[in-house]
């Protein structure tokens, strides 16, 4: 009979294969120059290689892994889903924004380096995405390609994660209900994660008409991966999550725990989980890796 290793054992496997491949990829796209542009690409560097978790490349690659895409082609472009997360995050930390000293167990870009290298550094790996995108390497076929940069265009600017940014900045004033909280969310953290499902369809070739069950995954584990987000920076351990915790709290921002209470937040984000694992039916015993991942969304402790 054939070996097959628990979900867990298939996911941490995964996990560690998909950082291995996204650092490499990094440090080949990223020398270091010999000019004065050296400390922006060592600011660079130091942002994207190493730390994340790579949820999002996972779930690009597993996803392309349901219809036999090359794993090549599939790490590049979860590379450039990285590259803007990566961007997303240096900002984020900014005095301007969160004003954050500690992100992946290490200083954050701006107290590391310095704040204009921290935002040059930002827009260099935001750029770096749609480089990757665009590049003949990336396939054969200008139209998938196109179709992957308007993708992660669209889920990178106002009507995605630029614009959550903003609305969450809004929410430590305004009074949002669950609905405007939701809405926030979606685009704020939402956007990325399904950009990076839907780019593993446009890889796999898969026509829009077929996408509907696995859009219905990325939202609902879209949604969890946020309610996880407040619930560690409400009860958290800052050693494990190599960031700063209670900030959401400090700055008077109301999230899914702040509306709903710790135990029912908790409670939602599991019954989504199950919810975007139902969507995953069509796929069998081919999608467990995205179960998986789905339940590592809600269980994980960084
Ligand atoms: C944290 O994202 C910021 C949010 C969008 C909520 P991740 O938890 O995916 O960050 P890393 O890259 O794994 O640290
Ligand atoms: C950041 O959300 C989401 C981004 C788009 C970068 P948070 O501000 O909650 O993320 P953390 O908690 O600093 O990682
Ligand atoms: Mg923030
Ligand atoms: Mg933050
Ligand atoms: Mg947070």
């Amino acid at each position: 009979m054939e070996f097959v290793p628990s979900e867990e054992a298939l996911l941490n496997e995964e996990l560690k294969r998909i950082r291995a491949d996204i650092d490499a990829v990094f440090d080949a796209l990223l020398p270091v120059p010999m000019d004065s542009r050296k400390r922006l690409v060592e600011a660079m560097r130091y942002a994207a290689i190493g730390g994340g978790k790579r949820v999002r490349p996972l779930l690009l690659a597993a996803t392309a892994d349901l219809f036999g895409v090359d794993r090549d082609m599939a790490v590049r472009a979860g590379c450039a889903v990285e590259a803007i997360h990566a961007y997303s995050l240096i900002h984020d930390d900014l005095p301007c924004m969160d004003d954050d000293d500690l992100r992946h167990g290490k200083p954050t870009v701006h107290k590391a380096f310095d704040e204009a290298t921290a935002v040059l550094a930002g827009d260099s790996l935001h750029a770096l995405a749609f480089e990757i995108l665009s590049a003949p390497e990336m396939s054969s076929d200008p139209f998938t390609r196109a179709e992957l940069v308007a993708t992660l265009a669209m889920a990178s600017g106002m009507n995605g994660m630029a614009g959550g940014q903003v609305m969450d900045m809004a929410a430590e004033e305004k009074d949002y209900d669950l609905h405007a909280i939701t809405r926030m969310q979606q685009l704020k953290t939402g956007a990325l994660l399904a950009a990076s499902v839907e780019m593993g369809a446009i890889l796999g070739r898969l026509p829009a008409e077929g996408r509907g069950g696995l859009r219905g995954y990325a939202r609902d584990i879209g949604l969890a991966f946020q309610i996880a987000d407040d619930l560690l920076d409400y009860e958290g351990d800052e050693a494990k999550a190599g960031k700063a915790l209670r900030k959401d709290d400090e700055q008077g921002k109301q999230t899914f725990v702040t509306l709903m209470g710790a135990d029912q937040a908790r409670e939602q984000a599991r019954a989504l989980v199950d919810q975007a694992v139902g969507h995953l039916a069509q796929h069998g015993e081919d999608a467990r890796l995205l179960a998986a991942l789905a339940r590592f969304i809600v269980e994980r402790d960084r």
